[in-house]
C-alpha cells in the first residue's frame, strides 16, 4: 500500500498562496482550512502525465467524474448514488449559491447554524435572503446539541425556505448522528423547508463518530435537498475549484441545473475533474493515513492544553476535526475551535 509522508515540510511562499502569500514573513497563518501536507502522489502524477500530453482543449463530459463520486460515497458511506444525480460545479460555495437562487426567492429566510462558517454570513444578504441563526448549544463537555426548539420556531416562519446545514459543523466540529439527521430533516419536512447539506468536511471525523449523507437518511430526506462535496479538504486540492452536487430529485436537479444550462456556466477544465476522479478513485489510503496522522496531532494538542494551559476548555475528540493545521519544525498541531 503507498505510504504518504506527513512529515514533509513544503514552503508554499511565492506559489500565490491565500495562506502563506498574504502576511508578512513573521506571520504564522492559521485561520483558513488548508492544509499543509502535499496532496497524494497519484494525483500528482495523474497530473503531470495530462500536463505532458500538451493539449488542453475544450474537454467533453464522459461520467468519469460522476463515476468517482459515486465510487466514493458508496465506499467510504455506503450511500447508493445515481449517476444522474451528480453535478459538476465551481466548488462548494458557488453551489450553495445556485442552490439559494434555485429553491427561494428574494426575500426569504434561510436558517443557518450558529457559529457559521463565515461565507454563509456573505452569500445570504448578497443575494437578498435574510439570515435566521439557530445558536448550537454548548454543553458541559465541550460537545454542542441542536436547539431543536429555537430550530422549529425559525423553520416555521412563513418566509423560511430553507435550512443550509454544514454537516460535520464548521467551524464547531459536530458530526451529526443519525437521529439527529432524522430529526432535522423531519422538522424541515414538516414545515416545507428545503435543505442544502454542505459535505465538505465529511471524511475528517474521529473517534467512532460516522458521517451520514443527508440524502440517504431516508426517500423523503433525499427529494428535499441538495447534498454539496468536494474532496478538497481531505486532499489539500482546494486550489483547482471544483465540486459536485448531489441532488436525488429529478425535479429538483432540473430547477438547479436549468440556470446553468441556460447560461452555459457548466465548463469543467481537465486540471479541475482530474484531480477529484484520481483522489476518489486511488486515494483511500491517503484519507485514511490523513485521519491517523491528525488524530495524533489531535491527541498532542488535548495532551499540551490540558497539562500546560488548564483553563482553556477543549471539546471531545469524538466529534472534533481540525479546522486548521499548523506544521511546523516537522510537527503539525490541529487548532481546535469550539
Ligand atoms: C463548511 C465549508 N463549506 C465550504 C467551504 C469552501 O468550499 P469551496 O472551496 O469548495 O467553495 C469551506 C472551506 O473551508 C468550508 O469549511
Amino acid at each position: 500500500m503507498l505510504k504518504h509522508n506527513f512529515d514533509e515540510l513544503v514552503n508554499r511562499k511565492g506559489t500565490e498562496c491565500k495562506k502563506w502569500d498574504t502576511y508578512a514573513d513573521d506571520v504564522i497563518p492559521m485561520w483558513i482550512a488548508d492544509t499543509d501536507f502535499k496532496c497524494p502522489q497519484p494525483v500528482i502524477d495523474a497530473m503531470v502525465k495530462r500536463a505532458e500530453h500538451g493539449i488542453y482543449g475544450y474537454p467533453v463530459n464522459c461520467k468519469t467524474f460522476e463515476k468517482s463520486i459515486i465510487n466514493w460515497q458508496k465506499k467510504r458511506f455506503d450511500w447508493d448514488v445515481d449517476i444522474d444525480w451528480v453535478e459538476y460545479t465551481p466548488a462548494v460555495v458557488p453551489a450553495i449559491v445556485y442552490a439559494m437562487r434555485a429553491f427561494t426567492n428574494p426575500g426569504d429566510n434561510i436558517v443557518i447554524q450558529m457559529p457559521a462558517y463565515h461565507p454563509f454570513h456573505d452569500i445570504i444578504p448578497n443575494n437578498g435572503r435574510h439570515i435566521l441563526g439557530n445558536n448550537l448549544i454548548l454543553k458541559e463537555d465541550g460537545s454542542y446539541e441542536v436547539d431543536y426548539e429555537n430550530l422549529e420556531a425559525l423553520l416555521s416562519k412563513k418566509r423560511t425556505t430553507m435550512f443550509l446545514l454544514c454537516s460535520p459543523h464548521n467551524p464547531v466540529g459536530k458530526c451529526f448522528t443519525r437521529e439527529e439527521l432524522t430529526r432535522i430533516s423531519e422538522l424541515c419536512l414538516k414545515h416545507n423547508v428545503f435543505v442544502v447539506s454542505d459535505e465538505i468536511h465529511s471524511d475528517i471525523v474521529y473517534g467512532g463518530s460516522k458521517h451520514i449523507p443527508f440524502g440517504s437518511l431516508s426517500q423523503e430526506a433525499a427529494d428535499n435537498c441538495v447534498v454539496c462535496v468536494n474532496p478538497s479538504k481531505t486532499f489539500n486540492i482546494a486550489g483547482v475549484r471544483t465540486g459536485a452536487v448531489i441532488i436525488p430529485n429529478r425535479h429538483n436537479h432540473d430547477l438547479f441545473y436549468a440556470p446553468l444550462e441556460n447560461n452555459k456556466a457548466y465548463g469543467r477544465t481537465v486540471f479541475g475533474t482530474l484531480p477529484i476522479e484520481v483522489s476518489y478513485n486511488e486515494c483511500d489510503y491517503y484519507a485514511d493515513q490523513l485521519l491517523e496522522y491528525l488524530q495524533g496531532n489531535l491527541e498532542y494538542l488535548e495532551n499540551f492544553v490540558s497539562t500546560r494551559i488548564p483553563k482553556i476548555k477543549g471539546g471531545t475528540s469524538d466529534y472534533i476535526f481540525p479546522c486548521i493545521v499548523l506544521q511546523q519544525s516537522n510537527f503539525a498541531i490541529n487548532l481546535i475551535f469550539g
